[in-house]
This record gives structure tokens, sequence and C-alpha cells, in this order.
């Protein structure tokens, strides 16, 4: 855990509870975390996940390796503390959005067990869940894959510290869900997650509509 800098520091607390906010979601929050190597499909099972809870009404939001390199964490690189330091202060914002009601879907390679192990425990202490999700996917067919050619490249030795390549990943030894990319269907991963969701209480499953849905529908009862 990262060590307290500022002193005189005090918790304000606000008039506004967390299950005030959740009522106004009609949702409660929780962090689905994937971990895996770059290509293993993190990044879009997140964005399919989004759209199929989009459709059930649920709010998520998406919070990407590359995404958030390019914005909160620019000063931050690969090597063994930085990636560190990337997966804190992820860990940290994800809770934010938990505890605001969001629906967090964390795409980060996250290759340390303890790293993730240390968000976990951060989501625990503040009484938040926490759903790990490895994204399995051998590195010959990550590779194979190779969608942004990085992995090329590292073999080529033009990128150093590459994720299975020339840096290590610690696979989680008790994620809450074990997909396996490389043998499944992208809409087979979306509903193991759903599934396991609605199981787990974490969300239920209500009608939506969307605003648009009904404005069709009254324009067509016009015509
Ligand atoms: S993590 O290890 O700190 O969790 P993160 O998920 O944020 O990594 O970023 C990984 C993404 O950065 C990869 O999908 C890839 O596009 C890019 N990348 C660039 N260099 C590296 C590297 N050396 N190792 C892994 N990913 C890299």
């Amino acid at each position: 855990m990262a060590e307290q800098k500022a002193t005189n520091v005090t918790w304000h607390d606000g008039e506004i509870s967390r299950e005030d906010r959740y009522q106004i979601l009609r949702q409660r929050g929780v962090t689905i975390w994937f971990t895996g190597l770059s290509g293993s499909g993190k990044s879009t099972i997140a964005v399919a996940l989004e759209q199929a809870l989009f459709k059930m009404g649920k709010l998520s939001y998406r919070l990407d390796g590359d995404n958030v390199r390019m914005g909160i964490n620019k000063n931050l690189g690969f090597s063994g503390e930085d990636r560190k330091e990337n997966i804190r202060r992820i860990g940290e914002v994800a809770k934010l959005f938990v505890d605001a009601g969001t629906i967090s879907l964390s795409s980060f390679i996250s290759p340390y067990k303890e790293d993730r192990d240390e968000v976990r425990e951060l989501h625990d202490k503040a009484g938040l869940p926490f759903v790990e999700v490895f994204v399995d996917c051998s590195l010959e067919v990550a590779e194979q894959r190779d969608p942004k050619g990085l992995y090329k490249k590292a073999r080529a030795g033009e990128i150093k510290n590459f994720t299975g390549i020339d840096d290590p990943y610690e696979a989680p030894t008790s994620p809450e869900l074990h997909l396996h990319t490389d043998q499944m269907t992208i809409e087979e991963e979306v509903t193991a997650i759903i599934d396991y969701l609605l199981a787990e209480g974490f969300i239920r499953s209500e009608h939506f509509t969307r605003a648009t849905d009904s404005a069709d529908t009254v324009s067509a009862a016009a015509v």
C-alpha cells in the first residue's frame, strides 16, 4: 500500500450516503476487474459488456489501460514500479466510481498478483464489491492476434519489458471468473459475466426502455 504523505488531513463525510446514490441509480456499484495478457480480449469484452449492461439499463464506465495511460497515468511507463503505481491509482479511481454507484469495467494487464490483491483489499476495506475476471488466452494466440503489432515489435527487441515476452504475467489463482478467450465467443463471455452478476445479486434484471425508444413509440402511435 502507498504511504500517506500529507499530514493534517481529515476525512469529511457528506450528507448523502452511498445507499442514497444507489437508490437514485436503481443499481449498486461493483468493480469488474479484467486481467490478462495484451491481446487477450480484456478491452473487447469490456466494450461488449458495457453495451449489454446499457441495454439492461445499467450504468457502467470503462477504465482501460491504454486510455488511462494517455490521461491520469501519462507519466507512468512499464517498469515494475510504474505498473504498480498504474494499478494503485486506477484501483482508487475504480473505487470512487463504485462508491458513486457505477459498474466500473477496469481492463488492465495488471500482471502482478500483489498489485491486484491490493485493489481487492482497497475495495474490501470500503465495503465495496470487487470481481476479478481472468481473461485467459495462451501467449501463442495473443501473439497471433497481435492487434496493435506490439508482440512483433517486442520480439524484434523494439519494445522492452513487454508482458509475456521479457516481463512476467502472474495469473490469478482464485478469480471470481475465468474466461478462456481462445475457446469462447465474445457473446459467451459476456453472457457468463452477466449470469454471474445476476446470480450473485450484483445486478437485477429489470425491463429497460431507452428515452429514444419511447419517443419512437409515441411517434409510431401518432402515425
Ligand atoms: S499494466 O501492466 O500496467 O497493467 P496496462 O494495461 O496499463 O499495463 O497497459 C498495457 C497496454 O500498454 C498494452 O495493451 C499495450 O497496448 C501497451 N504497452 C506498451 N508497452 C507495453 C509493455 N512494455 N508491456 C505491456 N503493455 C505495453
